[in-house]
């Protein structure tokens, strides 16, 4: 066997072995820049060697496979892959082989999960994943519970239709997911992937991570009279399909070249992590006649960008204490510029992962800066060893307490078990219990929380509610008037929902969605607590970790010290509000669009609630008012369309009564 032989054979194991753990597990161990490369390596070796190529090797297929916990579904129309082209000149070749002229669309490649969503007369009725192009799994039940898949189109096109686009997790989402629960992914791809790919009695999971979906291919767009891609997008945007916004009809390969560019760095600003931009003849009506490959159509390619990489060396590892004790190793690095910013941080993930890659404190290392924002160590430059680095150990005492850490048989964080007076553990929770979702306390940040801490005159929660102005002045060192401020939005939350209540106090595994179920569930906090495991998992949507782990919080006699001191200070320990008799906006549906002058929006949120009114984050035919606010956009249009009655306001206030309102 020759030297090339030998690579294309080393290459075809290489790649089987990472599309497996990418594709069927959700979970892989190097990044997309380098499992790409290994294919564009062999890709190479192939072209120039056909004689040792494998014609029916995954590369030259659709990747993913069918999971046996799903249904299946054909596609009629197969789901194809994209070609990938790494610079300006490939994508040249690539339309140059179509000899085509444009005008083109660009759309940012997003990094997800593919999904196929179908319509019966604007009802939502199947969804399903691309598994290996022509076989999906049907995922329609768990489709149904995110937020932004329509579950009825506007204006109800009549027969079927059949959408295609990505489902992703917002990197809000999933810093707020990885910082607060046992459950750890490597990105927010696989978090989507993950998170999707759920079993039936696990699918509550699905709500509460919160995943979205942009839909960005109208299949058989001919049929509704739409000739360009362009109008494609236009069409779903107007049946109330999520499309991206970061789009553009570009009329020649230059306008594509500019769009790239313009967009290699504002892409970090989307708030989702896109890889690429996918370049698409405008032209839909010459798409059939252009045809496609086994797997890739020949009317559209992928831009990847590269990833930004630099060199650094590593100072130190650190480790952080989460707010339900998981431990975060943290890497320390000399400041270098990447990807425009000044980077001295890296995510570590977890310690096999710092295992698994051999870094040591001191090596230098490559980091990289994906569109994540955390950026990451990709390896280390062993040959540059001086023999002084040290390998990582973690902790068997928590850093911030001196507990002993624990490491549970089934789950791969390591954590400190002491939750009620582990310093670290308490700064989390206070922020958490003062965060919008929570309590939302102005002006308690997390340097604030600290100090309350550090200061050892808040232990627990409540403590916060009992301080004197003095305090408050004298941690701070604050004006008199500022520390009234504070003791003023103190006494402000306590009139917050119960909602608010049960989301603050930072229940493991339980966030905003699963304490509403809760509430909603229960209406007390009485019947919250007396009730047994069973009881909880038997809500729909709360499965049996949310249910074990409330029913253990309330099983805890510091915990239950805590609700007792929170009813003595008068907050709410129910879901109604007896202060007002009146529940005058039951029945409503409230839609809240552009800024709000005198509250935030989750505030105006509450209010709605607290008058046993509902919101909604978009507007349909079932919502009762849409309350615009400065600088309305998309939702304001709509309701006109729709002819939902639109307020101002002032005149929400008044409906609501502005006395009342704390
Ligand atoms: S168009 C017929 N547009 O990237 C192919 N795909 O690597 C239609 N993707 O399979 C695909 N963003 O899952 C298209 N704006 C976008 C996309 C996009 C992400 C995904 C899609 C595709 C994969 C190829």
């Amino acid at each position: 066997m020759n030297i090339f032989e030998s690579r294309m054979n080393e290459l075809y194991a290489l790649i089987e072995h990472h599309a497996g753990l990418y594709y069927d597990k959700d979970s892989p161990e190097i990044s997309d820049a380098e499992y790409d490369s290994l294919v564009r390596e062999l890709n190479e070796l192939e072209r120039n060697y056909p004689q040792y190529a494998r014609k029916d090797f995954l590369t030259h297929k659709v990747g993913g496979s069918v999971n046996e916990l799903f249904a299946k579904v054909n596609h009629d129309v197969p789901m194809l892959s994209l070609d990938n082209v790494f610079d300006s000149d490939e994508l040249a070749k690539f339309f140059g082989r179509i000899d085509s002229t444009g005008p083109f669309v660009c759309e940012m490649k997003i990094d997800g999960l593919a999904v196929s969503l179908i319509y019966e007369n604007g009802i939502f009725v199947q969804g399903s994943t691309r598994g290996n192009g022509h076989v999906g799994e049907d995922v329609t039940e768990n489709l149904m519970l995110v937020d932004s898949v329509p579950k009825k189109l506007i204006n109800a096109p009549s027969g079927k239709i059949e959408v295609r686009g990505e489902v992703l997790m917002t990197l809000e989402r999933f810093n707020a997911i990885n910082q607060n629960s046992t459950k750890q992914f490597a990105n927010p791809r696989n978090a989507a992937a993950g998170t999707l790919r759920q079993s039936a009695k696990n699918n509550h999971v699905i709500a509460e991570r919160g995943l979205d979906v942009f839909l960005y291919y109208l299949v058989n767009a001919q049929a509704q009279g739409v000739n360009t891609q362009n109008d494609a997008l236009v069409w779903m945007h107007e049946h109330g399909l999520p499309v991206q916004s970061a789009y553009r009809v570009c009329e020649s390969l230059d306008d594509v070249n500019e769009f790239i560019s313009q967009w290699q760095n504002e892409r970090y600003k989307l708030g989702y992590i896109t890889d690429g931009v996918v370049i698409k003849l405008n032209d839909l009506t010459r798409w059939a006649d252009i045809g496609s490959t086994s797997h890739a159509p020949r009317w559209a390619v992928a831009y990847k960008y590269p990833p930004e990489e630099a060199r650094t060396r590593l100072l130190d590892i650190k480790i952080s204490v989460g707010r339900t004790g998981v431990l975060t190793p943290v890497a320390i690095l000399e400041p270098v510029r990447l990807g425009g910013t000044q980077v001295q941080r890296a995510g570590l993930h977890n310690a096999d992962e710092i295992e698994r890659k051999d870094i040591r404190v001191g090596d230098m290392v490559r980091v990289r800066k994906a569109a994540e924002i955390i950026p990451e160590i990709v390896d280390v430059d062993v040959d540059s060893r001086t023999g002084n680095e040290v390998k990582f150990m973690m902790p068997s005492r928590c850093p911030a307490c001196d507990s002993e850490i624990v490491r549970l048989p089934n789950e791969a964080a390591y954590r400190c078990p002491n939750r009620a007076s582990c310093p670290a553990q308490l700064v989390e929770g206070l922020k958490y219990f003062a965060s919008r979702a929570g309590m939302n306390i102005k002006g308690i940040g997390k340097k604030l929380c600290e100090k309350l801490i550090a200061s050892g005159k808040v232990k627990r929660l409540s403590d916060i509610y009992e301080l004197e102005i003095s305090d408050w002045i004298e941690l701070e060192k604050i004006a008199d008037k500022t520390a009234e401020n504070i003791l003023a939005e103190l006494e402000l939350s306590k009139s917050r929902p119960f909602v608010n209540l049960i989301t603050a106090l930072g229940i493991p595994d339980v966030g905003s969605g699963a304490a509403s179920l809760l509430t909603e569930h229960f209406g007390n906090l009485d019947a919250m607590m007396k009730a047994d495991e069973s009881d909880i998992s038997s809500i729909d949507g709360i499965g049996p970790v949310i249910a074990k782990s409330v029913h253990e919080f309330f099983r805890n006699d510091e915990n239950m010290k805590l609700m007792k001191k929170f009813s003595d200070m008068g907050f709410m320990m129910s879901i109604e509000n007896p202060s007002r008799e009146v529940r005058k906006l039951e029945g409503k549906i409230f839609v809240f669009t552009g800024a709000l002058s005198s509250m935030t929006r989750e505030k105006a949120s509450a209010l709605v609630k607290s008058f046993g009114g509902k919101t909604a984050s978009s507007v349909s035919s079932k919502t009762s008012y849409v309350v615009a606010g400065e600088n309305s956009g998309s939702k304001f249009t709509k309701a006109e369309k729709l002819g939902i009655k639109i307020i101002s306001e002032q005149e929400f206030l008044d409906m609501i009564d502005s006395e009342s309102i704390i």
